[in-house]
C-alpha cells in the first residue's frame, strides 16, 4: 500500500516560504536570510578556472578535496582558536546538510533534541525526519539560551542539544561563559552539543565563541558554511567538525544521501576561507550600520526590541495584526511564530537590504504600528 512516512507527514513547509507567496512582486523583502553582497570575486573566478580546467567534472572525495577542508582546518585555527584535523571534516551541501547529517547520525527513533525558541526552522523539522522529538527551550529576556534551562531540560531520553550563535532567527549571541557551560554539559551529561555556527563572523558587539575550544570530551559537533559569510548561500557549501568517531557515522549518511558537495562550490569555497578577508569585514560593517538604523526606526515607533549583536536580524515584539499590516503596505517581515511558539507576538525582520530600502521599509513598518493604536 503507498502512503508517506509519519516521519515526513509531521514536517510542514516553512513558514517563512507561505510569506514571500502572500507579498507582491514588488514588495520590499526583509524576510530573506542572505545577505545582499556579491560572492567574493576571488571564489568566483577559482570556480570558473577549476570549471574550465576540468577539474570539476569528477566526483571528489565523500568528505571533500583534502585542499578545501585543509582551508577549512587553518581558517578554523585562525578565527577559532582551537585545532581540527582535515580528516574530521566534511564538506557539505551547505549548512543544512551539515545540520541533516549530524542530527541523522546522533538522534535515535523516540530520542529528544533540545532546541532554542525561538530558533532555525531546521532544527525541529529534522529533529522529526530523524525520527527524535524536538523539545523546546526558552530563552532569556535578551534572547540567549540560558545553559541552566538545556541543563534542567536533560532527560534519560536526551541525545542532543543544539546552540545557535549567534542566532537567526533573533541575532542573540551567546556568552563566552555561556559557551563554557554548554561544552561542561555536553561532556558531563554525555549529550551531543550540535553548535551551528553559520554566522560567527558576523558579530558586532563581543566575540564569538564556540563550544568547541572548551570540551573535554568529543560531544561537540560544530556546523559552519561559507553561505553567510562570503555571500555564498547559492553555492551550498558547508561543512561539520567534529571527532573521527562522529565523522565516521556522519558520513554514512552524508555518502548516501549527497556523495560529495558539487566540486565548483569547493574550489570556490576554498579560495574564500584562504584568500584576504577583508570583503567579510566591510559587510559586517554594512550591516552594523544597517542594525543601527532599523533599532532606531523601531524604538521610536514605540516598539520592544532586544539590540542583535549579531547575524543580519532583528526579532521586536509587535502587536497583534503588524505581520499582516506590513506585508498590506508592500514589505515582508516573517511572523516570529514560524521560528516557534515563543516567537508568536513577535516578527522577525532581516535587514540584508541597502539603508535607503530599510529607511523605506520602516515607513511602511511606522504605518502598520500607527494603523494598530
Ligand atoms: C542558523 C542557520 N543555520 C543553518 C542555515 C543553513 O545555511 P545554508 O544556506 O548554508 O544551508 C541557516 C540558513 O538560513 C541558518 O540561518
Amino acid at each position: 500500500m503507498t502512503g508517506f512516512s509519519s516521519r515526513v507527514e509531521q514536517v510542514s513547509i516553512s513558514g517563512i516560504r507561505k510569506v514571500f507567496e502572500a507579498a507582491g512582486e514588488d514588495a520590499i523583502n526583509l524576510g530573506l536570510g542572505q545577505p545582499d553582497f556579491p560572492t567574493p570575486e576571488h571564489a568566483r573566478t577559482a570556480a570558473v578556472e577549476a570549471i574550465e580546467s576540468g577539474a570539476t567534472d569528477a566526483y571528489t572525495s565523500n568528505k571533500g578535496t583534502i585542499e578545501l577542508r585543509e582551508a577549512i582546518a587553518e581558517k578554523t585555527a585562525r578565527d577559532n582558536g582551537y585545532d581540527v584535523d582535515p580528516a574530521h571534516l566534511i564538506a557539505t551541501a551547505g549548512g543544512s546538510e551539515a545540520l541533516h547529517v549530524a542530527i541523522e547520525a546522533h538522534v535515535d527513533a523516540g530520542q529528544e533534541v533540545l532546541i532554542p525558541d525561538p530558533g532555525f526552522v531546521s532544527y525541529e523539522a529534522l529533529t522529526h525526519l530523524a525520527g527524535g522529538t524536538p523539545v523546546p527551550v526558552d530563552l532569556r529576556e535578551d534572547l540567549t539560551m540560558d545553559p541552566a534551562d538545556v541543563e534542567a531540560a536533560i532527560t534519560d531520553d536526551t541525545a542532543m542539544f543544539v546552540v545557535c550563535s549567534p542566532a537567526n532567527p533573533t541575532g542573540a549571541v551567546q556568552s563566552e561563559d555561556d559557551m563554557r557551560e554548554f561544552a561542561r554539559i555536553a561532556d558531563e551529561h554525555d549529550v551531543v552539543c550540535l553548535s551551528d555556527e553559520v554566522y560567527e563572523r558576523i558579530v558586532f558587539e563581543g566575540a564569538h565563541h564556540s563550544p568547541m575550544q572548551f570540551a573535554e570530551t568529543d560531544n561537540v559537533v560544530v556546523v559552519n558554511a561559507c553561505s553567510k559569510t562570503y555571500s555564498m548561500t547559492g553555492w551550498r557549501l558547508g561543512w561539520v567538525a567534529a571527532s573521527n568517531r562522529r565523522i565516521e557515522r556522519m558520513l554514512r549518511v552524508h555518502q548516501y544521501a549527497q556523495a560529495c558537495a558539487a566540486a565548483p562550490s569547493q574550489f570556490a569555497a576554498e579560495a574564500a576561507l584562504s584568500g584576504p578577508q577583508d570583503v567579510v569585514d566591510e559587510m559586517v560593517g554594512a550591516f552594523a550600520e544597517r542594525r543601527d538604523v532599523l533599532l532606531d526606526g523601531l524604538t521610536d515607533m514605540g516598539l520592544d526590541v532586544p539590540t542583535p549583536k549579531g547575524a543580519f536580524y532583528a526579532m521586536p515584539r509587535v502587536p497583534d495584526g503588524w505581520v499582516d499590516e506590513v506585508i498590506d503596505r508592500g514589505v515582508v517581515v516573517v511572523p516570529g511564530d514560524a521560528f516557534g511558539a515563543n516567537g508568536a507576538g513577535h516578527a522577525r525582520i532581516s535587514y540584508a537590504v541597502d539603508v535607503e530600502t530599510l529607511k523605506e521599509a520602516l515607513e511602511a513598518m511606522r504605518g502598520a504600528t500607527n494603523a494598530l493604536q
